[in-house]
């Protein structure tokens, strides 16, 4: 397993060895914190959260190889997928995964209906825009186009976090400003894959637009037909 790979940001002075104990490190302190919050008298529980702290332990062990897969040398996109999406955790409240984003192959403009979320980048850079719908009245357009006002519009590095609730800032798209950027998500009150849309601009979008006309696309089969 290649357990590590430099990294070397073009936008920063200093290189830094990014490896999985940056992970780790953050799926120990979770273990910590459950054990220091957790009354001694609930052994199942704790046991139960032993368990699956060490399988989520053990998987991030094992995809941690394939999540700081090396960029090519050129520094263009993945060869097989656009982005990558490791799950590590999923209960009815809380989803948690890593997020792997390569350079000239942003992740589209979508939301997360209903959830609040933080994302902390763990390695590289990354654009991140948020858009709040203008009206969400519009969501039920037959024809599928929305209005979306900006909200937020920065380059995050390592350590930075980006956070969105249900009615601020939760449509982002995401674009690796580094070969690779690797992005720790965590989200309360997830949404079922099968509700996210994406959007799409229906018009050329300006560089500094602050409102711009998208068109929505839902999961497949999900699609509203005119009537
Ligand atoms: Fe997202």
């Amino acid at each position: 397993m290649n357990a590590s790979v430099q990294f070397k940001p073009k936008t920063r002075s200093r290189s830094r060895r990014v490896g999985p104990v940056d992970l780790l490190s953050c799926i120990d302190s979770i273990a910590r914190q459950g054990l220091a919050t957790l009354p001694v008298d609930e052994t199942r529980t704790m046991k139960a959260m032993a368990y699956r702290l060490s399988r989520l332990r053990s998987r991030a062990c094992t995809e941690i190889g394939e999540l700081m897969h090396p960029a090519p040398a050129n520094g263009t996109a993945h060869p097989v997928q656009p982005w990558g999406w490791c799950d590590l955790l999923e209960t009815p409240t809380t989803r948690c995964g890593v997020l792997t984003v390569f350079r000239g192959q942003p992740i589209p403009l979508h939301d997360h209906p209903g959830s609040h979320g933080v994302v902390l980048v763990l390695a590289g850079a990354a654009a991140i825009r948020q858009y709040d719908l203008v009206e969400p009245q519009t969501r039920e357009r037959q024809d599928g186009l929305v209005h979306l006002a900006r909200v937020g519009d920065r380059i995050h590095r390592e350590g930075d976090t980006s956070w969105f609730g249900p009615r601020h800032g939760n449509a982002h798209r995401v674009d690796a400003r580094t070969p690779i950027c690797v992005l720790l998500e965590l989200m309360v009150n997830p949404y079922p894959w099968s509700e996210r849309a994406w959007y799409f601009p229906a018009v050329r979008e300006k560089h500094d637009q602050e409102v711009i006309l998208a068109r929505r696309v839902l999961p497949r089969g999900q699609q509203r037909r005119p009537a």
